[in-house]
């Protein structure tokens, strides 16, 4: 049997590493992730968030997850992504995810941290029940809602040191709620604007927080990021990262590719190696760097 999700992130909190979180709408891209990891042999958590189970049941998503876990005895892990209520967790931890996020970002810090509790509760009273361990993450700080190619910064977002989440705030928000991870807003956006050209993370801070909360942290809104900032964020103190808008940008350049090649094709088992071929090479990439390979 695979070690349970919080002790591979443990791990990795104390090697100074980020593992990779990789959200997936098909199968096509489940395959390229596991392939990747696979190759690499490192752990890798998949995401589902709420509009992405609106597609890939999150039933179904655990069933593929739990399936390749047990059927290659590997460390592989499903998320319930950005989840907004109490009534979508209940449904996520229902279903068997190894993790769940509750995101309050956009709440204000009481709110936030009221909300977050009653999930924290759920969360672990059903844990009990279950017999398995299931982690809580929630988000302290705002930088966007879509994983999408983006034409500016989008509304809201904390660009700016003032706005960034504060280590006492952070340290409170644990203690007040008793989450397992913290994702604070620490530079990064979700989407992207393009490779490379994202606003650089606070490395400073993303070490301050680590210290002052006394848990493992996340990065969101890690496509568009420099590589070299990948691997600060991880040496200080993010145990995992999340990429989504690289992956659904590769995702439909390897379809396009695909269907420009083989014009006459339409078994879809021959044209979604396009997708595979082009995600797996986006994950192999970050994975590496997350990885420090
Ligand atoms: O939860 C998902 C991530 O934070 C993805 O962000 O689309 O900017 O990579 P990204
Ligand atoms: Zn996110």
């Amino acid at each position: 049997m695979p070690k349970n999700l919080r002790q591979i992130i443990e791990e990795a909190d104390k090697k100074g590493v980020a593992i990779g979180h990789f959200n997936i709408s098909d199968i096509a891209a489940l395959k390229a992730i596991f392939e990747a990891a696979r190759e690499l042999g490192v752990p890798v958590v998949i995401g589902v968030s709420e509009g992405e189970r609106e597609f890939i049941d999150i039933h179904e998503a655990v069933a593929l997850v739990k399936g390749l876990r047990e059927e290659y005895d590997y460390p592989i892990y499903l998320n319930a992504d950005h989840t907004y209520s109490l009534e979508k967790v209940k449904e996520a931890v229902g279903a068997g995810v190894d993790s769940v996020i509750f995101d309050g970002a956009k709440l204000s810090l009481a709110e936030n941290i009221a909300k977050t509790k009653e999930v924290v509760e759920y969360v672990k009273g059903e844990a009990k029940k279950q017999g398995r361990d299931i982690l809580v993450e929630a988000e302290l700080g705002y930088i966007g809602t879509s994983s999408k190619i983006l034409k500016e910064i989008p509304e809201g977002a904390a660009t700016k040191k003032e706005d960034f989440t504060k280590p006492e705030e952070a340290s409170q928000f644990v203690k007040e709620t008793g989450i397992d991870l913290l994702a604070p807003a620490v530079g990064s956006i979700h989407g992207m604007l393009g490779m490379g050209l994202d606003p650089d993370l606070d490395i400073e801070l993303i070490a301050e927080i680590r210290k002052a909360c006394g848990i493992p942290l996340v990065l969101h809104g890690g496509s568009g990021l420099k590589d070299e900032e990948f691997v600060k964020a991880a040496q200080n103190g993010m145990a995992i990262i999340h990429i989504n808008t690289e992956i659904r940008k590769a995702w439909r350049e390897g379809i396009e590719a695909s269907l420009r090649n083989n014009p006459e094709e339409i078994a879809p088992y021959k044209l979604l190696p396009g997708a595979v071929d082009a995600v797996r090479a986006v994950v192999a990439n970050r994975l590496k760097l997350f990885s420090g390979l």
